[in-house]
């Protein structure tokens, strides 16, 4: 086949032209890898959690390696939501085709709220995800992405306030991911994103010490992807809205067997660590798994396993 495919695909009502989507907290914001990425010429890409204020993270170590994978307990540390709009977006609106998706969370409700309202007023922005998978402090530091009542609450109020698409990142630690997607969904959700990393150990057995500061931390990269298919399959059973699938995505076949499971559209994360041009490399790879496979139209792939 010499016809070129068509790459694009549409999450809630946002155009993309390419399913591949450069994950949240692996990307920065966007503009330090404006050198070695072509912001146009990926899907989008997702911000670094954006909170009410600027926090510092969490002590290190905060990132080890793992088999196949690592563990990071970076604590969402972030510039703040009102320094990404002055110090960041004006120059990400000076790249023409970018499409910015801005990270969100926060460890009350309000405190997402007042996220919200602040990137409503900023320009340059394509939609909204709300990172469900923080502790909710006057809740006792209860998930919210584990708590159905919680993450209800957490989505309905969030989605009133928005001006814009709102995706919700659901938290993986969960028994049936198809039932919180449901919640995500009923609450008024637009698109669900999945998965956010496992809670996982590491232990130094000569120190007899956790090998991350702040004891437990998120595992991501290959080691989760068949656990992260599993769960886009579910998810994308139990809703109509989008899914946009991730967890361990390195190559191209990565992302097709994704999208054959039930998602939209993917994201990478952990690959931008050992090549900053990962998402870049993965899209022209899609393309090409395309016309070696008489694929006419990207869109087509999704939940096309015969299971
Ligand atoms: C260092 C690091 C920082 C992350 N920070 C965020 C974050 O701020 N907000 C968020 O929703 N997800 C965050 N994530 C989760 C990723 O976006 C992604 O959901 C997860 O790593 C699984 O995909 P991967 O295996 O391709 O990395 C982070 C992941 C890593 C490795």
């Amino acid at each position: 086949m010499s016809k070129v495919p068509d790459m694009s695909v549409a999450v809630a009502g946002v155009e993309l032209r390419s399913p591949v989507i450069a994950a949240s907290g692996t990307f920065g914001y966007g503009v330090e890898f404006e050198e070695i990425v072509s912001l146009d010429k990926i899907g989008a890409f997702v911000t670094k959690g954006l909170s009410r204020e600027p926090m510092a993270g969490n002590p290190t170590p905060r990132i080890i390696e793992t088999a196949a994978g690592m563990i990071n307990a970076i604590g969402l540390q972030n510039m703040g939501v009102r320094a990404f709009v002055e110090e960041k977006l004006p120059k990400l609106r000076t790249i023409k085709g970018a499409v910015v998706i801005a990270n969100v969370f926060g460890y009350t409700v309000e405190d997402c709220l007042e996220v919200i309202r602040v990137l409503n007023d900023a320009e340059g922005i394509a939609m909204y995800e709300l990172n469900a998978s923080c502790p909710n402090t006057s809740h006792g530091g209860m998930v919210f992405g584990t708590d159905s009542g919680l993450l209800y609450e957490l989505v309905t109020r969030t989605k009133g306030a928005s001006r814009r698409p709102l995706m919700v990142k659901l938290s993986p630690n969960v028994t049936s991911i198809g039932q919180m997607a449901k919640v995500a969904e009923d609450a008024g959700a637009d698109a669900v994103s999945l998965v956010n990393t496992f809670v996982s150990l590491a232990i130094d057995v000569e120190t007899r010490r956790s090998r991350i500061a702040n004891v437990t931390g998120g595992l991501s990269g290959p080691a989760i992807k068949p656990i992260a298919v599993r769960m886009v399959h579910d998810a994308a059973k139990a809703v109509r809205i989008p899914v946009v699938g991730m967890g361990g995505i390195v190559r191209a076949e990565d992302a097709v067997e994704f999208m054959m499971a039930g998602a939209t559209a993917v994201q990478v994360g952990t690959a931008s660590y050992a090549d900053p041009r990962a998402v870049e490399n993965i899209a022209n790879g899609m393309r090409k798994w395309c016309v070696g496979h008489q694929v006419e139209h990207v869109a087509g792939l999704t939940g096309a396993a015969v299971l």
